[in-house]
């Protein structure tokens, strides 16, 4: 027989009596402050997916043999919401989030779920908590949903239970110092994701081990690592974001914009697929060459050297779009293209314009979904 799935239409709603106050855009650190409700759905192995519920936001209380504290059975999204200048709300491309999300989970024997039914009920949390979405430009409400395993047991296994939850955060840009240009050391006794792993999944396991290589950076001055894999020193990933960088060929002059394939050991960034529709739909035009392959830390130092380098940009869903001005690799320094006093290349800014035209709303577009 079938479990019961995701259902929205059996939602419950318990609103705060103790409403927060609405910080203001100068105030927001990113990720510190919450709104006033979650939205929570408990799944059993035995029935399946219980009536959702919101509530006021609050503490979890779980048993300390809770499978998730020791064997990381646990997975994540995020994604934003908008207020467009009519104060409507808007979803950025939530499908590719539940999409990405039951990917997630399948690989850590937690449920799946119906991704419709979730944007449904998350549509519905977002309309409630619509107040702490600010309208200020750059700055947008932060969606956090969250998958964990929560059988009581230390046996090693697929947790018999788990709870869905949702929570949101309202953010500005994630970087306290703004779109500013980055800079970046290349980790080189480190790999975040290797062939065959899980570096392609959203897993909260992915995330901790990156603290201290992302420290020894910051202790040299560097805003964020750059991850590297293999003795070719492929480069794979800049911090939590995708990574992008925009080359002139050598021989022919052709302008290549450059990214990561998705062999595996690259997570599937929304904001990835974002850059490279709109880089295949506006700039191909212009004479632009657009490429998902491996580019080595050799071939972009290369280019460096030789006023090849065009520029080279993160891409996620926290901070959009973060430019970068150089990248410290072995006891060298690269520059990134950047002229004096720029903070952003002509590409990062024109994707970063064009991306958030999307989300606020100028542009009417598929990706948007208006609740
Ligand atoms: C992103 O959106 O770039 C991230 O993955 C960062 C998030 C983990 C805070």
């Amino acid at each position: 027989p079938t479990l019961p799935g995701l259902d929205s239409s059996k939602l419950t709603v318990t609103k705060t009596t103790t409403p927060k106050d609405i910080l203001s855009s100068d105030e927001l650190v990113f990720g510190r402050t919450f709104t006033d409700h979650m939205l929570s759905i408990e799944w059993t192995a035995a029935d399946g997916w219980l009536a959702p519920r919101i509530t006021p936001y609050q503490n979890l209380s779980l048993d300390p043999a809770t499978c998730v504290f020791h064997y990381a059975f646990e997975c994540f999204e995020g994604m934003k919401a908008y207020k467009d200048p009519n104060g409507k709300i808007r979803l950025f491309r939530p499908d590719k989030n539940m999409e990405r999300m039951n990917k997630s989970t399948a690989r850590i024997a937690l449920p799946q779920f119906d991704g419709n039914a979730l944007i449904d009920l998350i549509s519905k949390f977002v309309k409630l908590d619509e107040r702490f979405i600010p309208s200020t430009r750059g700055y947008s409400l932060y969606i956090r949903p969250t998958m964990i395993g929560t059988q009581r047991t230390l046996g090693v296994g697929p947790p018999g239970s788990a709870l869905l939850y949702v929570i949101a955060s309202p953010v500005g840009p994630y970087y306290p110092t703004g779109f500013k240009a980055i800079s970046l050391q290349a980790t080189d006794y480190a790999v975040r994701a290797w062939p065959g792993g899980v570096g392609d999944k959203k897993l909260g396991a992915n995330y901790a081990p990156c603290i201290v290589p992302q420290m020894t950076a910051a202790r040299k001055g560097f805003h964020q690592n750059l991850w590297l894999f293999g003795e070719e020193e492929y480069v794979t990933e800049v911090g939590t974001m995708n990574f992008f960088v925009a080359i002139k060929d050598k021989e022919t002059g052709q302008k290549e914009l450059i990214t990561a394939p998705l062999d595996g050991t690259i997570l599937e960034g929304v904001t990835r697929d974002s850059v490279l529709s709109l880089a295949r739909e506006r700039l191909i035009p212009e004479g632009w060459k657009v490429s998902e392959r491996k580019c080595t830390m050799k071939e972009i130092a290369s280019a460096s050297e030789e006023g090849r380098l065009l520029e080279v940009f993160g891409a996620g869903t926290a901070a959009v779009v973060s430019p970068v001005r150089n990248i410290g690799w072995r006891d060298r320094m690269i520059d990134c293209g950047l002229k004096e006093g720029e903070e952003a290349g002509e590409l990062a800014a024109r994707m970063k314009d064009w991306i958030e035209g999307i989300q606020y709303g100028d542009e009417s577009h598929p990706w948007a979904l208006t609740i």
